[in-house]
């Protein structure tokens, strides 16, 4: 028994000294939360605003042979990016738009290539133009053509588009690292004279901003 003891005391003081470390672990993570819950309210970060503001599709029609199309397009898109931050600047480093008609991807371009876009400051607005415009070979099924033929009579077309972002943040001197995400629009898009002048304006359309 008495043997015992001299054990029993160093596993106390084993004990013990855990104790204080745990404490000063969970102290010091509770201060880091804490710097960072009032940086967070005092930067107030938010995402950046991406929206189409005009659209216009001057050609969209297709030929046939055989089993396949060929779609001609011609698509220019007016987008606005907007940042809404008090302290955040943002440098879009690359955006890279997809325009689909029907599911099938008809048209990629680089919307801003690498490194073209200089600095947005906070609480402004920049203009971001993409061209669409060219030919290529799909595959529409007879749905897909009923589709695009309802479409054309009508004089909309539902075109959705993806961008793929690499972006950063700057807050002061400093500059956050890269950060991608992608950018979803589905817009409708009149087309030609046919339908109504009214039908035929283009509404502008929100786009989500996904990170
Ligand atoms: C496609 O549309 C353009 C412009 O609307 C027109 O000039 C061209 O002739 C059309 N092509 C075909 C194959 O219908
Ligand atoms: C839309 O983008 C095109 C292509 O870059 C450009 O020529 C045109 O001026 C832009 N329109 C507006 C209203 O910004």
């Amino acid at each position: 028994m008495a043997q015992l003891q001299p054990d029993n005391r160093s596993r106390r003081g084993c004990c013990c000294r855990l104790s204080i470390i745990w404490k000063l672990l969970v102290t010091i993570v509770l201060i880091v939360a804490l710097i960072v819950f009032v940086l967070f309210l005092i930067v107030q970060p938010q995402s950046f605003k991406f929206s189409v503001k005009e659209a216009k599709l001057t050609q969209f029609n297709y030929t046939t042979k055989t089993n396949t199309h060929t779609l001609h397009y011609n698509l220019v898109l007016n987008f606005t990016a907007r940042n809404p931050n008090k302290k955040l600047n943002i440098y879009y480093d690359a955006i890279e738009g997809h325009v689909s008609y029907e599911g099938t991807r008809f048209a990629s371009t680089d919307v801003i290539s690498l490194n073209s876009f200089g600095r947005q400051y906070t609480k402004t607005s920049s203009p971001i133009n993409g061209v669409f415009s060219g030919q290529r070979v799909v595959v529409f099924d007879h749905d897909q053509v009923s589709d695009f033929e309802r479409d054309k009579n009508y004089g909309v077309f539902r075109i959705d588009v993806k961008l793929y972002f690499t972006m950063r943040f700057r807050l002061g001197d400093f500059i956050f690292p890269y950060t991608k995400g992608n950018i979803k629009c589905g817009i409708d898009v009149p087309f030609g004279s046919i339908g109504t002048k009214l039908m035929n304006a283009f509404e502008p359309t929100t786009c989500e901003v996904n990170f």
